[in-house]
Order: C-alpha cells, then sequence, then structure tokens
C-alpha cells in the first residue's frame, strides 16, 4: 500500500496563515485530543465555566428569586434568540432559545399542520426517511392525532414527491449521516409552489453554514444549541417563525411562559404575540446561561458564519484529501465533494469494522462518532453504516485534520480494529 502523505509541515503551514487560528484558544480543549464530534456535543468554551459558576453562585446563591428579573433570567430565551438570529438568516426577536429540537419540532409541525388542516385537503407530510429519527417520531405522532399521513422518500425522490398532497415538507437542511445540504431556498419554493409549507431543521447547519431562513422563505425552523453553538450537554434548542405566519400560527404546549400576561394568572390562555408563544414552562437558566457564553462567541468573530464556512470548507476538503491518500480506497466517501452540497461534517462507509474502528480511533485520541445503517432501508445510502467526523472551524485546526487522517491510516494497517475491546458496544455510539 502506497503510504505516502502530505506532510504535516503542509498542515502546520495552513495553521499558521488561517486567520481563525487563534480562536482555538476560547476553548478548553484537552491537550494532544483531536475532537472532530463538535457536530454532536460542542467543546467546553473557557469562559463558560466561570459565567456558569457565577450564576450558581452569585445569581442563585446570593440573590435568589431576585434574580429572574435583576439578572435578566426571565428574558433569556428572547436574549439568547437575538444571539442566533443573525447566524440563521433570520431578524431580532423572530427566535427564542428553548426546550429541546424535538419538543420545538412538535410545536411547529402542530402550528402548520393546523394552518394546513383550516385551509386545504392536503394530507401529507413529507419527508426523508434517513432524516433524524427524533423529527419522524414526532411526526408520527401528530400525522396519527391530527388525520394526516407521513411520507418518506430519499433525498433523489423528494423533487418528484413534493406534490399537490403534500401539506407540510419537514426536512433537516445538512443531513445528520451523510452530511449531505439540501438546497433550502429551492425546496422551499417547491414547498410552497405546491401549496405546502417548509420546516427546516437546522440541527447541523446552524453555527456550520451560512444559512438565510429569510432568503428561503421558509416557514419554521428549529435547531440545536448543543452542537456547533457550543451551549453544553442539554442546552436549549431554538424555533424561529416566519413573521409572516405571525397571525395563524398556533402553539400546542400552551404554558404559562408563553402565555401574553404569564404574571396576570388568569385561568385562560392567551398566547404572547410573536415567536414569545413558543415558550412552555420555566426553563432551564443554568444551561442557557452556558449557551449564551456559547453564542457570544460568534459575534466577536471577525467574518462572521462566511468565514467560518471558507474555513470548514478548507478543513473538510484536506480531510477528504489525506484520508484518500491514507485508505487507499477502503474507504468510501458518503459525503458529495461539492461545496455546495455539504455541510461542516465528513462521512464514509467501510466493508467490516465500521464502529470498532471508531472506538480504536477515540482510544488513540480521535473522537468522530459512528451510525449503523437502516437495513431494511430501500436506498442503499441509507443501509450504510457511517464513520462520522465533524469540523467545528472555531477550533479545529488543519493540524487536527492531519492528525486524524494518520491515525486513520495507522489503524486501517495495523488492524487493531479487530481487537476485542472496540467490539464492545456502549449505549451511546
Ligand atoms: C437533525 C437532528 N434533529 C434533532 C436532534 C436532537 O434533538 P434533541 O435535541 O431533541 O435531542 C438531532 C441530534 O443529533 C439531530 O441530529
Amino acid at each position: 500500500m502506497n503510504t505516502h502523505t502530505t506532510p504535516l509541515t503542509d498542515a502546520q503551514q495552513l495553521d499558521r496563515a488561517d486567520p481563525l487560528g487563534l480562536c482555538r484558544d476560547w476553548f478548553d480543549l484537552p491537550q494532544g485530543l483531536v475532537y472532530l464530534d463538535g457536530n454532536s456535543l460542542g467543546a467546553l468554551p473557557r469562559c463558560t465555566a466561570q459565567r456558569v459558576a457565577h450564576t450558581v453562585q452569585h445569581e442563585w446563591g446570593q440573590n435568589l428569586i431576585k434574580s429572574w428579573n435583576a439578572a435578566g433570567w426571565f428574558d433569556a430565551p428572547q436574549r439568547i434568540g437575538d444571539l442566533i438570529a443573525p447566524l440563521i438568516g433570520a431578524r431580532a426577536g423572530e427566535v427564542v432559545a428553548c426546550d429541546s429540537t424535538s419538543v420545538n419540532l412538535y410545536k411547529v409541525l402542530h402550528a402548520a399542520l393546523m394552518q394546513q388542516k383550516a385551509g386545504s385537503q392536503k394530507r401529507v407530510v413529507l419527508s426523508e426517511r434517513s432524516n433524524f429519527p427524533t423529527d419522524l417520531y414526532m411526526a408520527q405522532s401528530l400525522c396519527a392525532q391530527h388525520g394526516f399521513e407521513l411520507k418518506l422518500v430519499s433525498w433523489p425522490e423528494l423533487p418528484r414527491a413534493i406534490d399537490q398532497s403534500v401539506a407540510v415538507l419537514m426536512l433537516t437542511h445538512v443531513h445528520y449521516r451523510s452530511g449531505r445540504m439540501h438546497d433550502m431556498a429551492a425546496l422551499t419554493q417547491a414547498a410552497h409552489a405546491a401549496g405546502a409549507l417548509a420546516i427546516w431543521d437546522l440541527a447541523h447547519s446552524a453555527g456550520a453554514v451560512p444559512v438565510d431562513l429569510h432568503g428561503a422563505h421558509a416557514d419554521y425552523a428549529v435547531g440545536c444549541g448543543y452542537k456547533y453553538f457550543n451551549g453544553g450537554p442539554g442546552a436549549p434548542a431554538f424555533v424561529w417563525v416566519n413573521p409572516k405566519h405571525a397571525n395563524s400560527f398556533s402553539q400546542p404546549l400552551s404554558g404559562w411562559w408563553g402565555h401574553a400576561q404569564p404574571f396576570a394568572f388568569t385561568p385562560d390562555y392567551k398566547p404572547a404575540s410573536g415567536v414569545g408563544q413558543y415558550l412552555c414552562g420555566t426553563q432551564p437558566i443554568v444551561s442557557s446561561v452556558a449557551l449564551q457564553a456559547g453564542l457570544e462567541l460568534f459575534a466577536q468573530l471577525a467574518g462572521g458564519m462566511q468565514a467560518l464556512r471558507e474555513k470548514s470548507l478548507a478543513l473538510t476538503d484536506l480531510f477528504m484529501q489525506l484520508v484518500d491518500e491514507q485508505t487507499q480506497g477502503a474507504w468510501q466517501l458518503v459525503t458529495p465533494r461539492e461545496h455546495t452540497l455539504r455541510g461542516s461534517h465528513v462521512s464514509y462507509t467501510c466493508a467490516e469494522g465500521g464502529y470498532a474502528f471508531v472506538q480504536a480511533l477515540i482510544a488513540r485520541g480521535v473522537i468522530g462518532d459512528f451510525r449503523a445503517g437502516d437495513e431494511s432501508a430501500p436506498f442503499e445510502e441509507d443501509r450504510l453504516p457511517i464513520l462520522r467526523f465533524g469540523f467545528a472551524p472555531l477550533y479545529n485546526s488543519y493540524c487536527d485534520v492531519w492528525q486524524a487522517a494518520q491515525h486513520i491510516g495507522e489503524v486501517l494497517r495495523t488492524g487493531e480494529w479487530r481487537c476485542a475491546k472496540y467490539q464492545v458496544q456502549s449505549a451511546v455510539t
């Protein structure tokens, strides 16, 4: 096997020239670790521990309940939403950070279904069979409750499947397995032409690729706080509603935080105006503070999302090139190479040892993850086991890329992934 690879000095040179290189120091990453899982759980910003400690010790410990007002706890969902808005092509006041992505998806899909139920005979919610399962589970529940049908297709079938029967097109912008990125504007336009509404899950795009919700004329969007926003495990998610639906959208989880006057304590629910009605109950303030700390880093970034995108593409291009050199055809790239068709993670498949391979890499200090294939899927890509590597341009370096590829090559050549300890499946893969 030809093991000649691009030298480390090339990656070092790229790091020296990287305009975002200093951002890595904003994060508290363990020395020597190559962390390629920021698409699952973002790294810890250095400022977060202090911010959280202040909230716990001072705001909670000393000021107790006064902090709902004095420390701005009550307004946290809107304040954090305003930090997210410019990163996803939304405007101030249109986003709230709250609950989980699953719960927020439930809210917006319900809203879209109710809008359609009122006006038409459309009965189909259209999505990808390989969409992230929680999106499908939420849709299954709502379809069963409200007399809709969930229709699942593969990505090549999508354009033809967007027909007059479709009430709602519900997609994840960057696919969690393949890393393939949909053309949000084109698919939203096709949905609208068919009289459908478009909901976008931005879990793998928010903070990783520039998103333009208004430019795409999207209807609803949700996304995660704990991936590229670096908000920490279980960080609040977010939800956006196009203001054109301001007078027609609803909220099925009509809790008191979404009430127009929560502290009037009236017996009847009266929704707040705008996206504020998407709040339900008391929000996790400690987690919200951590998310805010993560998001404030984006506000300091010279060049914004465009600069991050350029680096993300450069990192992933280099990774693809080096993995090609190291694996010599033993791994097949699943993610499209073309820039416009992909997000910020890169996925491979291999004939044997996918899960064990990732475990062997983790043991060497290179953290990626594994996603099993759906063996009963009719579309081949959905059946493939996936080895997934996420690149967070805020803190990943070109040397990370080089080290990761080097370890991949060594694990392949030594066959160490065959070791029994790497075959043991943990609960979280
Ligand atoms: C596309 C997508 N949607 C939703 C989720 C998770 O939703 P939740 O935050 O509710 O667990 C993920 C998690 O990885 C995801 O990839």
